[in-house]
């Protein structure tokens, strides 16, 4: 599992720890929507609690993090009183293209030490002082045939992890956890699809404003990438072609099922957007190095809200000539009977990092 918890510097003085609930809920605030997924461990595997998907104003998220604080304290708040969430232990997550993520190798030393180590090895290689990241670090498998260990070192910069915290704190809950979310996606790809982490598959997340790749050699991260393209793109598209205004093209996206004629007209009218996509993921992809030498991606997991976008999986299956895979974020999972399973049909690929946050744990290892 890829562990980051870059809230270790956030002062938890203010909580008493015998009266926290321990309950967890995840929330996966994006430029367009909250996600929020309650999921419960025990002998038999996870079992997911609860979920809900709270919409916010298009400004709430800019640059990447809470612009609008007001806007996102109540779209959280909304959800918990809707969906009945009593937990109060955050587990939340900054965008991937946000993290300065560096690989390192040190020579196998105590924890102590490497704390220390990593320190002064985050001071050299991240271009900020680091009192103004976060920063945590987890140590991976030892190197072969050496005395040295892979080390990931992650920073992300405190105004922007702030800004996420004060939202989750003003809505009278506790920030447990902050991760990135592409570590989520990971460990959501890990519990769900196990059997399939042999090989390299990209896992392929299509939001509102972003599309991030993830690239998994046996089920680690090798590659990751964002593309300014996203759900929002395909609407607009829509909002051109038709003179329509933004909400009358989002609806017209979304709910486009009932009729055959007029689905396969909007499906047409998305078609540019999602080449331009496709061509644009393929273009990332060949920045990859290793993709030749290893054989390749062997399949694309596609998730996040605009992985429903009609065409959009089989044009990028065409492009890049590997098969596509809709994620089902919950696939390993018991589901709780409270849950519908037509809402749940709907929303979850969108709930991809949800779920992977929802599975973390204050001192996982
Ligand atoms: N059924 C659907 N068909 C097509 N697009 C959809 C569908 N459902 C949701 N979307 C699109 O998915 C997008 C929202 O996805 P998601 O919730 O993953 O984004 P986000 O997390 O808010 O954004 P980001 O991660 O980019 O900040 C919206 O642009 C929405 O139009
Ligand atoms: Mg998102």
């Amino acid at each position: 599992m890829a562990i980051t918890d870059l809230l270790k510097s956030v002062d938890f003085s203010s909580v008493n720890p015998f009266r926290r609930n321990q309950g967890y809920v995840a929330l996966d605030i994006g430029s367009s929507s909250i996600k929020m997924v309650e999921v419960e461990a025990d002998k038999s595997g996870y079992r997911l609690l609860n979920m809900g998907i709270q919409p916010i104003p298009a400004m709430a998220i800019q640059n990447n993090m809470v612009a609008d604080q007001e806007a996102v304290v109540k779209a959280i708040q909304n959800l918990v009183k809707n969906h009945g969430v009593r937990s109060k232990q955050v587990v939340a997550s900054v965008p991937g293209r946000v993290a300065i993520i560096k690989k390192i190798q040190l020579p196998a030393q105590g924890e102590q030490e490497l704390d220390a180590n990593v320190e002064f090895q985050a001071s050299q290689l991240i271009p900020d002082a680091l009192e103004n990241v976060n920063l945590d670090y987890q140590a991976l498998d030892y190197v072969e045939n050496s005395d040295k260990i892979d080390v990931v070192l992650v920073a992300v910069k405190k105004d922007i992890i702030n800004s996420y915290a004060e939202a989750i704190k003003d809505a009278e809950l506790v920030p447990a956890i902050v991760d990135v979310d592409y570590f989520a996606m990971e460990n959501m790809f890990e519990i769900n699809y196990e059997l399939e982490t042999s090989g390299i598959v990209g896992l392929i997340h299509v939001g509102a404003r972003y599309t991030s790749i993830n690239v998994l050699k046996h089920g680690v991260s090798t590659f990751t990438g964002d593309l300014p393209v996203g759900g929002e793109s395909f609407t607009e598209a829509l909002v051109h072609a038709l003179q329509l205004s933004y909400d009358q093209a989002e609806a017209l996206k979304v709910g486009g099922r009932s009729d055959a004629k007029k689905q396969a007209e909007v499906e047409n009218l998305l078609k540019p957007t999602a080449e331009y996509l496709a061509a644009e993921i393929s273009r990332t992809l060949s920045l990859y190095r290793h993709m030749a030498d290893e054989g390749g991606i062997q399949k694309i997991y596609l998730s996040g809200g605009g992985a429903r976008t009609p065409g959009l999986a089989s044009i990028i299956g065409e492009k890049l000539g590997v098969e596509v895979e809709l994620t089902d974020p919950f696939r390993g999972f018991s589901i709780a009977r409270g849950i519908d399973p037509d809402a749940l049909a709907d929303s979850a690929s969108a709930l991809a990092v949800g779920a992977g946050l929802a599975i973390r744990r204050p001192g996982d290892k």
